[in-house]
């Protein structure tokens, strides 16, 4: 059943849509989570975490401090990779979400335990619990889910689907001219994970960098004056000055929420199915080829997101985090 269809069903039947997050918090999953908690359409199941934007302690250092933020420490949280399946850590990247990940806001140190059992583990378990019923949204590099997919093959036919930030269709790259930063950090997990046979949707900078958050929209978000808005306000500002010395954006391009939005909303966002292939090697290195011309003879493997409603991506932001 696709995403449409099931949101179709599930909204009719008042079902939740489960979901795992795999993560790398992160100043965009961070907000990106809060959206997902604050939307009845889904039902986060449990957030995994990644190596990424932070190194993997710090980030599920910051998983945590989300949840209890928000009062969800009920939500279980699984320790993942620490490094890329066959590369080095490639470091924080403190330029853009500050040294802890979380613009350099020092929240409480986090009371609820980690799950004991490292993230991989915890997704095919997951997942065997469910059978085709949970959703697996990556919000980081895909070294977790590859790992995953190692151990159990077979949960590439038992998860209802994978919803990825990630990857450039027909748009450059973030981290190189051709790649997007989740994919380029870990290009060999990537292609185990578009060549595995499951449902698998690539919400890439094509339609992400479309998604701007300005200063008069985050100044309407900081009105609503809760937790989570405030939260957001003091966490943002290394990101925005990020985005405004490499784009001359006096804000940021909304990527990890994004991916929430398609699943809480798919019909904001425009898809066509095409054969993906991940480059691995070289200065092309996590390069997401998209065989538009069918040229590879390959079946497509991949749901690729080429346009999005924007507006509509940040009015429900907006009236999630605010209301
Ligand atoms: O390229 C953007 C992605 O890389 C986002 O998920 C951001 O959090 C970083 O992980
Ligand atoms: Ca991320």
């Amino acid at each position: 059943m696709d995403g449409l269809l099931f949101y179709e069903k599930s909204k009719e039947a008042n079902l939740a849509q489960p979901v795992l997050v795999d993560t790398d918090p992160g100043i965009d999953d961070a907000m990106a989570i809060l959206l997902a908690l604050r939307s009845p359409e889904l039902e986060v199941r449990a957030l995994t975490t990644v190596h990424g934007n932070a190194d993997v302690l710090q980030t599920a250092r910051n998983a945590r401090q989300i949840l209890e933020l928000a009062e969800r420490s009920d939500i279980p949280v699984a320790m993942g990779a620490a490094q890329p399946l066959v590369r080095p850590f490639a470091g924080v990247v403190d330029y853009v979400h500050g040294a802890n990940g979380l613009g350099n806001v020092s929240l409480p140190a986090p009371k609820m335990p980690l799950v004991n059992m490292p993230a991989a583990c915890f997704i095919v378990e997951q997942v065997m619990a469910a059978p085709g019923e949970l959703t697996i949204l990556t919000l980081g590099p895909l070294t977790n889910l590859a790992l995953a997919l190692h151990l159990k093959p077979e949960i590439a036919h038992l998860v209802r689907g994978v919803v990825l930030m990630g990857g450039a269709a027909f748009c450059e790259g973030n981290v190189s001219p051709v790649a997007e930063a989740n994919i380029y950090h870990d290009p060999e997990a990537a292609r185990m994970v578009f060549e595995a046979p499951w449902p698998l949707t690539m919400v890439g900078l094509d339609v992400t960098k479309k998604v701007v958050m300005d200063k008069p929209y985050l100044a309407e978000l900081q009105q609503a004056g809760n937790r989570f808005t405030q939260f957001i306000a003091s966490i943002i500002p290394c990101y925005i000055a990020y985005h405004n010395a490499r784009y001359q954006l006096d804000g940021f391009h909304v990527h990890d929420p994004s991916a929430v939005a398609y699943l809480i909303r798919p019909e904001l966002f425009r898809t066509q199915e095409y054969y993906v292939q991940v480059e691995t090697q070289g200065s092309c290195q996590g390069y997401t080829v998209v065989d538009r011309l069918g040229l590879y003879g390959q079946k497509p493997n991949v749901k690729v997101c080429v346009d999005v409603d924007a507006e509509g991506v940040l009015t429900l932001y907006k009236q999630r985090l605010t209301c």
